[in-house]
This record gives C-alpha cells, structure tokens and sequence, in this order.
C-alpha cells in the first residue's frame, strides 16, 4: 500500500510534499521519491529505504550523514508543484529506479501511483512496439507513457483517455511540464482524497497528508478524474461528464487520521481485508481459467515429481497454513505435513531433496520460522517464503518467495495479513494443481470465479455482520472462557478465532476439533460458556450439526457461523451469523471475519487496547 501525496499553489512545496509522506510512514514502505516542477523543468530525486535516505538526498538535513543509494544532495528548484511517493513494492525490486515518480520519455510527465495496473504486461509491449523506453520494472511507469501517447496539450484529456486503457485497481497523480498549475488524478479502486486549502490544493492516498495544511476535504469515488489546480479542483468521470461533490470538513485528529477515521487501526485493517486480498490475487489471475505465479522460481520438474510439501510457521500464519494444507491436498493433491515452526526446527525432521518447505510469516523475521526454513534448506529441501514484507530476512532465507500485499500491518492482532496469507494459499493450491494436471479445467475455472468475488464478499460479510456481532459481544463480554469448535477446513477459523479472542481480550478460550469435544472438552461446558461453533456448508456439515446438538444439550450458549442460505444451523445454534456463500474450501477467508470483529469488540467493550495488547509484540526476532 504506497502512499501518494501531490501539491500545487503558491507555497514551494518540497517540504510540504516531504512532510505529507511522513505522515504516511504508517502505510509501510521500502523507497521514496519526489518530483519538483519549476521553470518548466522537472527534478527528481528517489531513495531507497526510509525518509532519512531522501531527506538526505535531497539534502534537507545536510548535517546528517548521507547514506544508501541515492545519497548525493540534490539543491532541488523552490518549485510550488510536486509529486511525493513512499513505495511498497509489488512489481519490481526494491530499487532507486523502480522508486516512484516515474517519468514518460521526455521526462516532461511524471506519475506517482499506488495499487496494481493488472494488464501492464501487454500494454507494455504494446508501447515498446511503438518506440516508448522504460526505466523501471514497475507496473506503474506504464501510466507516464500512456499519458504520454495520448498528450494533444490537454492534461486531463490525455489523463482521461489513458485510464479507459489500464485494468486493475490503482490511484494516481501526474504532472507535465507545460502545466505549472495544474495536476491531473484518477482512482479505481484504491483511496484517493483531494485537500482544498486557501490558494492551495493537495491531492494524497490518505488524509494524514495533509490534515496539518486543511481539513477541507474532497473526496473522490471509483472511475473518477480529478485536475486540481491553486484555486481548487474540478471533477469529471470517464466519459468527461463534470461532477458536483460537496467539500466536507474533517474534524478527526492526527492519529485518528493516521486510523483512516477509525478508532484503532485493528478496525481500520479489517475493513482494509477486501482490498488485501484484492492487491494479493488480482493479477495473479490475469483471466478466467488459470494462475500466473511466474513468480515463483520453482523448475516444473519440482513441481511435477514434488513428494511432499512441508508448511512451517507461529501464531496466525501457522491457522493460514492449516487452511493451505487443505486446499492443496484438495486441489494439487499433493500430501502436506504441516508444523508449528519452534517445534520443527527441534524435531530432527525428515526432509530432503523432494520437498517443498514452505515457511509463512507476515513480518518475514519471526526467529522459529526462519530457522525452520534454514534446517529444511541445509537438509536439501527448496524452501518458499510465503511474506507480506519486500526484503525481509525470510526472503533471503528462501530459495523463492510468494509474497501477500496486505501492506503494513499496525495493530499486533493479524487480521488483514491472515486473509491474504489464506489468498496466497489458496492460489498456491491452484497453481500445483494446474501445474501437475491434478484437478479438472472446469472446476479450476469455477474456483477462480470464486476468489474472484472474495474481496466485494469479504467487504459483504463486514458490513452484514458488525452490528449483530457487536450485540453479541455485549451480552458476552464478561464471560470467562470461549469454547470455539469447528471440523474439516473449519478448525483452522476456529483456532484462529480463538488466538484474536486470547490475545486482545485476554479471555481463556480453547479451540477443539468438534469430533474430539467428547472425548474431553465437553466436560468444560455449563450454561454460561459460550460456544462459537464454524459450521459453514463443506463436505462434513451434518456431523458438525450434530456436535453442535451435543453441546446446546448441555445448555451451552452456541454463536454459529453459517453459510448465507443454510437453515439447517440456526435450529441448532442460539445465534447464528451468515457469511456469503462460496466453494466450501474458500468459505474460511470469509467465515474468520465474524470472529475477527467478535474477539475485537469484546476486547473494545472490556476497554482494552486492542491494537497494542499486554506481553505481545508485532513481531517475535527471539527464539
Ligand atoms: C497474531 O495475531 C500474532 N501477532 C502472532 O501470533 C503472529 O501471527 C506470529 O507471531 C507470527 O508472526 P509472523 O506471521 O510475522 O511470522
């Protein structure tokens, strides 16, 4: 998730562009940029790693020593329009020239973007066929020479015109040298907020931008083009049709910005889930009947005479992992061992040549997974990270790495990493599956469609359930254990349902396989325990009906989480909460969403700090 920050007026705005993307750090990121517009030049300065290393090249603390690349001081023109970028990369290394802005061939239309341009791949062909040269790997420099192919003097025309041509979902800003007051930007998809000051218009991915110049905000909705000049900004959609949008005054404050208006940024990152999951599978599935993980430097010898798959991870990756090991036993069928990676590394393991070990961790430094991935690669075996972050020790410890792109994640509760670790196994699945033939053309086609409609469906079941599971909380709050059930590919929610509700709430649960409740558990439970029960539609429902009658026997207080469409729950469940359907080895990504918001707003309503709980840490480097 890079941040966007654009300015024109009558103030030079280096500093104020710099100041913008200070505020948004939070957004993560790995390089920086900025471009200045002045005297009908364009200057540019990128650098790789954090703010420092572009303040310094830029030469804004000359009296700090300079370091990494792009670290000469640059005496940049006291330009009043600019463009500003912090990177999160997805397509491209973590390189100064794959740092944004990113200029066209003349240099004279400079671009900075965030999201995905899905069909940059062809159109990038189509523009080297026509004598356009790139500098960059990145799917975003495309935007500067599609702007620049269809330049006839008009920014917003030719702005316009490029936009009708991308795909994916995306928000960015561009800038010519022949238009010293004037900015041209567009979204789909990913956030973008125009700030209307006194001669003085921002345009930025987030609020915290510039809340500290205005708090006058515009705001823009899907397939829409903004040109912003000092005196305001003017808005058209694609077919150019001018639209009205009332200006609105923002009366958070700063950290409530930095929390997109939410109250902590938990809340904020599970409401980000669909657009996770969205920048993690888009482009990965390029059309309707097959996964591009060309990514992935895996032989198709591997892959054809693979053994076995091995996934190693802690906490809610380890629950993501447990939801991958069904989906490509499932899909690829291929068998798969699956481990808490303190206990692998420990275990003198069998492994070898014929195996895939897969090593998943959202921060990429976790200490037990990472040795796990080392013991398995001294033992011969290929080694995958699965990651959320570029240039993570987990990346150099692995001999190829699928990453998610959930962005950085603030709060220490995994929510929005958790549904994109579960998008990338789910595509993992696919992907051997296709690779080895294992699984029908159509029922792949038909999954696809499936995670396709995941991210609008996750954005569905937020909006369905939050207030009946508010409720629910409120009349549970106080209760001293939780008892989370589930069978087949429902367990994993359970267990993870169950660590959100331990690690912010700090309330005792225990998360059992149903089929086993008899054999023990079911001895824990009394009127007052509440029972979350994951029944969603899958191959095994009606045994999970039947547990669910054991335990409201005993008088137990059952919270269900069912497929939209299934009746057949509720009669045996006090409450039951529906989540949209789909394949039934998909439904986890939605039914975990429900327990994610329960476990937060038991904790909220017991007054707890939900975002940065007692004896946890974001992420755990010690062994
Ligand atoms: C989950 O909410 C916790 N923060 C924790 O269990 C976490 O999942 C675990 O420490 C693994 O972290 P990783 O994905 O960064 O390796």
């Amino acid at each position: 998730m890079c941040g966007i920050v654009g300015y024109v007026g009558g103030r030079p705005c280096r500093d104020l562009l710099i100041a913008g993307l200070e505020k948004l750090e939070y957004r993560g990121y790995d390089s920086a940029g900025i471009s200045l517009l002045a005297d009908g030049q364009v200057e540019t300065v990128r650098a790789v790693g954090n703010l420092a290393n572009l303040r310094a090249a830029i030469g804004l603390d000359a009296d700090q020593p300079v370091s990494g690349e792009g670290a000469v001081a640059v005496a940049m023109p006291p330009a009043t329009i600019g463009l500003g970028h912090t990177r999160w990369a997805t397509h491209g290394r973590v390189t100064e020239e794959n740092a944004h802005p990113h200029g066209d061939c003349t240099e004279r239309i400079h671009i900075v973007l965030n999201g995905i341009v899905e069909n940059h791949t062809e159109l990038r062909r189509e523009l080297v066929d026509a004598g356009h040269a790139f500098t960059s790997e990145t799917d975003a420099e495309i935007v500067a020479h599609m702007i620049e192919k269809h330049y006839e003097g008009d920014l917003t025309e030719a702005v316009r015109s490029a936009f009708a041509e991308l795909r994916g979902h995306y928000a960015f800003v561009a800038m010519h040298a022949e238009h010293p007051n004037t900015l041209v930007a567009a979204r789909q998809e990913c956030p973008l907020i125009v700030g209307i000051g006194q001669g003085e218009t921002f345009v930025a991915s987030a609020i915290p931008a510039f809340l500290a110049q205005t708090r006058n905000v515009l705001g823009l909705k899907n397939a829409e083009i903004v040109t912003v000049t000092p005196d305001g900004a003017r808005i058209v959609d694609v077919d150019g049709t001018p639209v009205d949008r009332e200006i609105e005054e923002v009366t958070w404050d700063e950290e409530a910005a930095e929390k997109g208006g939410y109250p902590t940024f938990m809340l904020k990152e599970i409401h980000e889930q669909p657009a996770a999951v969205a920048e993690t599978i888009t482009d990965r599935l390029p059309g309707s009947d097959h996964v591009d993980l060309s990514e992935v430097d895996l032989s198709p010898e591997f892959v054809r005479d693979l053994r076995r798959i091995v996934i190693v991870a802690c906490g809610t990756s380890y629950h993501a992992g447990l939801i991958g090991r069904y989906a490509i036993e499932q899909w690829a069928r291929i068998p798969v061992e699956m481990d808490i990676a303190s206990e692998y590394r420990y275990r003198e393991p069998v492994v070898g040549p014929d195996d895939l070990v897969i090593g998943i961790t959202q921060s990429g430094e976790t200490a037990d997974t990472l040795a796990a991935m080392r013991l398995a690669r001294e033992r011969g075996a290929r080694v995958m990270a699965v990651t959320n972050i570029m240039g993570s020790q987990a990346t150099r410890d692995a001999d190829t790495v699928l990453y998610t792109r959930a962005g950085l994640e603030m709060g220490v509760a995994a929510t929005k990493t958790f549904t994109a670790q579960t998008a990338a196994m789910y595509l993992l699945g696919l992907w051997l599956a296709q690779s080895r033939n294992a699984w029908p053309q159509e029922k792949m086609t038909e999954v696809i469609a499936e995670l396709k409609s995941i991210p609008s469906k996750i954005g569905t079941t937020i909006e369905s359930v939050e207030e009946r599971v508010r409720a629910i909380a409120r009349s549970h709050q106080d209760r001293p254990f939780f008892l989370y059930l589930g069978r087949n590919i429902g367990l994993p929610v359970c267990l993870e349902g169950a660590l959100k509700m331990k690690e912010i709430s700090y309330i005792p649960t225990d998360a059992y396989a149903a089929g086993e409740m008899k054999h023990g558990p079911i001895a824990l439970l009394d009127e007052s325990t509440p029972v979350v029960c994951v029944a969603t539609n899958s191959p095994i429902l009606d045994k999970m009906l039947s547990n669910m009658a054991e335990v409201r026997a005993r008088g137990a207080d059952v919270i269900a989480i069912a497929t939209e469409g299934n009746a057949q729950v509720a009669e045996v469940a006090d409450q039951t909460l529906h989540v949209p359907a789909t394949d039934w080895v998909v439904q986890p990504i939605l039914a975990v969403v429900p327990l994610q918001l329960l476990a937060y707003h038991v904790a909220r309503l017991n007054g707890l700090n939900v975002d940065q709980p007692r004896n946890l840490a974001k992420t755990v480097t010690v062994e």
